[in-house]
């Protein structure tokens, strides 16, 4: 290369030939040609991307904001912020908390979340070197990731998956291998758990209580699970961010309280649905200090920090919220829950239980269609009830006959989706 001045000058390029043009065959159906019409250009979308589909939820919701439909599709949970979160986040703009915070979150904060993980699960971990306040649970998912796991790598996932951890994984070259929970209760079948452990596996991502499919990881199942990890030394990721929600005197478990746990569980979760903040990202990690150094640069590579006055917000929450808040989640939910299973019943759909979360999976195949996605397109334009379509949460080819409703919406507006669902 010539330099002049400080600019490095390019060379001259040379004339393309077969031996110094790019092979760019396998993508040439997004490669960007410029210019010359003839000379195939470098300009291309990565080798991932060809594959990175607008999410199917997104989609739906995209759709039914068109046509001003009620949004069941997306888990935006528009419930209202406890007042004294919302008025605690306005007040710290206005008192200036506008710059950044430490990289791991303002201490006031993570000092609440480590309180919070010994009064909920008696899980001690240290505010200064143990927790991590994230842009969401899913920042936190995938600053774990690039620190704990490198590309090739494998990592078991229990299906139905929840979209965002499969996808967090292909997009850092890790391989998703998936788990299917037996139907009809989604229970865990350990064969199939057993049978997709290689010597590649690194971790287990565990949801509890589960997006889709509102399973609530029982004792025993956790039990297993730690013997699993321990046995294969792998790390377990737990997504724990419906913990508060659950139904008929289910009980979630905190996988890092089980024995030898602590140490390789990476404990990921956020603040979205127990406040109804989606919008804030805000959520945290909490795990051994060994793994949190990393964990927190690369969480702030791309992040930087969370929202600095929302992070008072949250903390104040925490603080002044009294125990009656969290159990109050799980009875309004399930309420909600009910009047949704109701509804979906008398439009001829077979609604699973959930025990946790508020993801309803109904069985849809009297619903014309020959794929789940036309199946919601055809119910949204019959009823304007935005639903997903259940292969989103699955492998290809499984899930055609589902759609997922969520049920975290306002009484209002789920009695009109409900009303409208029984016109079906
Ligand atoms: C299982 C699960 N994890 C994480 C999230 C997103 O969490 P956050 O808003 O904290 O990034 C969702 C949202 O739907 C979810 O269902």
């Amino acid at each position: 290369m010539v330099t002049k001045g400080i600019f490095p000058v390019p060379k001259p390029a040379a004339e393309p030939t077969a031996a110094n043009t790019p092979a760019i065959d396998a993508f040439d159906a997004t490669a960007v040609s410029i210019a010359t019409p003839h000379a195939p250009s470098r300009l291309a979308l990565s080798e991932m991307a060809p594959g990175v589909m607008q999410s199917e939820i997104r989609a739906m919701s995209v759709e039914c904001d068109r046509i001003g439909g009620i949004n069941l599709a997306q888990g935006v949970c528009d419930t209202p912020v406890p007042q004294v979160v919302e008025e605690a986040a306005i007040a710290a703009i206005r008192e200036g908390y506008n710059i950044y915070t430490r990289l791991d979150g303002i201490g006031r904060l993570r000092t609440a979340i480590a309180a919070k993980q010994q009064r909920d699960y008696s899980l001690d971990y240290d505010p200064e070197t143990e927790v991590l306040v994230t842009s969401g649970a899913t920042a936190g998912l995938h600053a774990a990731a690039m620190a704990l796991l490198n590309p090739g790598d494998e990592v078991l996932l229990f299906e139905p998956f929840y979209g965002y951890h499969v996808a967090t994984l292909n997009s850092l070259r890790i391989k998703p291998v998936l788990v299917p929970l037996a139907e009809p209760d989604w229970a865990l079948d350990t064969d199939a758990l057993e049978a997709a452990i290689t010597a590649r596996t690194r971790a287990i991502i565990l949801n509890t209580p589960a997006n889709p499919s509102g399973k609530v990881f029982s004792q025993a199942e956790i039990e297993y699970l730690s013997a699993v990890c321990r046995d294969h030394d792998l790390f377990l990721i737990t997504d724990e961010i419906y913990e508060y929600f659950v139904y008929d005197g289910a009980k979630h478990i905190a996988p890092a309280t089980l024995p030898g746990m602590r140490e390789r569980t990476i404990v990921i979760s956020g603040f979205s649905k127990t406040f109804s903040i989606t919008g804030w990202r805000i959520g945290y990690v909490t795990a051994a200090a060994k793994w949190m150094g990393a964990i927190a640069y690369f969480h702030d590579l791309t992040y930087v920090c969370a929202p600095s006055a929302l992070q008072h917000g949250v903390a104040a929450g925490l603080e002044q919220l009294p125990s009656s808040f969290y159990s109050q989640i799980a009875t309004d939910h399930q309420s909600k829950r009910e009047r949704m299973l109701a509804a979906l019943r008398d439009a001829g759909m077979d609604p699973g239980v959930p025990a946790g979360a508020y993801y309803a999976l109904a069985r849809v195949d009297h619903l014309p269609g020959d794929t789940a996605a036309q199946k919601a397109r055809h119910l949204l334009a019959k009823t304007g009830v935005a639903a997903v379509a259940g292969s989103a949460f699955f492998r290809p080819g499984r899930g055609e006959n589902l759609l997922r409703f969520c049920f975290a919406k306002k009484d209002h507006e789920l009695d009109d989706a409900c009303a409208r669902l029984r016109r079906l």
